[in-house]
């Protein structure tokens, strides 16, 4: 079987930013599942004028991501109880190429609750999205302290964690690949 493609979507774009360090962990916790291909998309790395899906406010790069992806992990930092604009402003670039694919969640912040108001927000709205997600959700509280300064882990348990969430994207993409492939739908291309 070819491997599943499941980009790992960072939250954020602001200059000191920690939940890109729990982002780039998830990505390699994701790269050890031998059927799973990954990477960060890192936000900073695309350009969407204005708002909205229209064509002229799509980045190619990214249509071609989600267009490719048979899930997503988005891993966001919390902003005000919430998920950043950037990360919105990203995912409403793009319309038809989320539905019926599963997505996981992990929450980063720097007091005890690791985003988790931010994740209950994201669900509302990816369900909008034709997004179908997990509720095996990840969250790194206290993250500047969960990474040093080079992002480098500091509590290995956090692994198996991710692991976790993973292990039920990874089934939930394999399930809805299927179902796209052999259930004809209205919705999904
Ligand atoms: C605009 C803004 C709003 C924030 N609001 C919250 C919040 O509501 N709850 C919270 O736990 N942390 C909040 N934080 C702190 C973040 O949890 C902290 O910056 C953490 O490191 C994760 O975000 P980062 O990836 O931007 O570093 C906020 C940070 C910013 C920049």
């Amino acid at each position: 079987m070819s491997k599943l493609y499941i980009p790992v979507l960072a939250g954020t774009t602001r200059e000191q930013r920690k939940s890109i360090f729990a982002a780039r962990l998830v990505a390699e916790v994701g790269s050890t599942f031998e059927d799973v291909e990954t990477e960060v998309i890192d936000p900073k790395d695309f350009n969407f004028p204005g708002d909205g899906n229209d064509p002229e406010g799509k980045d190619a790069r990214y249509t071609a991501i989600t267009e490719k992806a048979h899930g997503f992990f988005i891993v966001t930092p919390e902003y005000n109880h919430s998920f950043p604009g950037s990360l919105k402003r990203m995912l409403d670039s793009e319309l038809k190429n989320y539905i019926h694919k599963p997505v996981a969640f992990a929450g980063a912040s720097s007091g005890q609750w690791g985003g988790v108001r931010a994740i209950e927000q994201l669900v509302g709205s990816v369900r909008e999205m034709g997004l179908v997600a997990t509720f095996t959700d990840m969250q790194f509280p206290k993250v500047q302290e969960l990474f040093d300064e080079n992002g480098v882990l500091q509590n290995e348990a956090y692994r198996e964690y991710v692991k976790g969430a993973w292990a039920e994207l990874i089934w939930m993409a394999k399930v809805l690949k299927t179902g796209r492939e052999n259930e004809p739908s209205k919705h999904h291309q």
